[in-house]
């Protein structure tokens, strides 16, 4: 059926009557629009969404905080929060303060909840937003986990809001053009995977 609407409309273009060719094309969408709806699912992303949602195993998640050295005196912003463990558990094993941005409703409801469980939810909150909307003016430390165009695209807001000597880890994608103080690997499913240590002002 839609293969013969498709030969029709080349065999109109072919006779070059515009008109009569733009009809056909229209004919042909309104045949193949319900059927692609109906075959394919259409994921409901964000379009601010600058990365997908993978959870920072567990321990590359402890092994970022130590690297962070982040203690009670801190304020960790994570930024793409997701189920908000950094924060859960940089406020559980290190009484640090935590403040999460997430995109996607689901994945706050799901932060929320954790940080409850955990017995946090003086110490963490975890915003509904989108990262570069954010006041990052209180972090003393910021964790990324997104991706690295993503990085880029904060890099100018990092070094307008994030205070000197302010540490930023990255998990597995760097900030491009700034030199990281420090890198570390991980193993992780089999490869080593880097976690990257910044420091605002200490990067060029
Ligand atoms: C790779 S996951 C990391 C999740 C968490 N930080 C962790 O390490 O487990 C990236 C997260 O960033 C969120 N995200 C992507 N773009 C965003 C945006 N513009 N604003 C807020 N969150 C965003 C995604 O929904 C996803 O949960």
């Amino acid at each position: 059926m839609i293969a013969r609407q498709a030969h029709e409309l080349a065999k109109r273009l072919s006779t070059g009557s515009a008109a009569r060719a733009a009809a056909a094309a229209f004919a042909v969408l309104t045949a193949v629009a319900p059927v692609v709806r109906s075959q394919v699912q259409v994921p409901l992303v964000d379009p601010r969404s600058v990365a997908p949602y993978v959870p920072t195993p567990w321990h590359v998640v402890e092994r970022m905080l130590v690297e962070a050295d982040v203690t009670e005196d801190d304020i960790v912003f994570d930024l793409g929060s997701g189920d908000g463990r950094i924060l859960m558990r940089a406020a559980k094993d290190r009484g640090a303060r935590g403040v999460g941005y997430e995109i996607n409703p689901d994945l706050v409801e799901e932060a929320r909840s954790a940080v409850a469980a955990a017995g946090v939810s003086h110490q963490v909150e975890i915003r509904q937003g989108d990262i570069f909307e954010a006041d990052l003016s209180r972090a003393t430390v910021v964790t990324l986990f997104l991706m690295t165009s993503a990085h880029r695209r904060l890099r100018p807001k990092l070094l307008e809001e994030l205070r000197p000597g302010t540490r930023i880890a990255c998990y597995k994608w760097e900030i491009p053009g700034w030199n990281p103080s420090k890198t570390v690997t991980v193993p992780v499913s089999g490869s080593e995977q880097p976690i990257f240590l910044y420091r605002v002002g200490l990067h060029n």
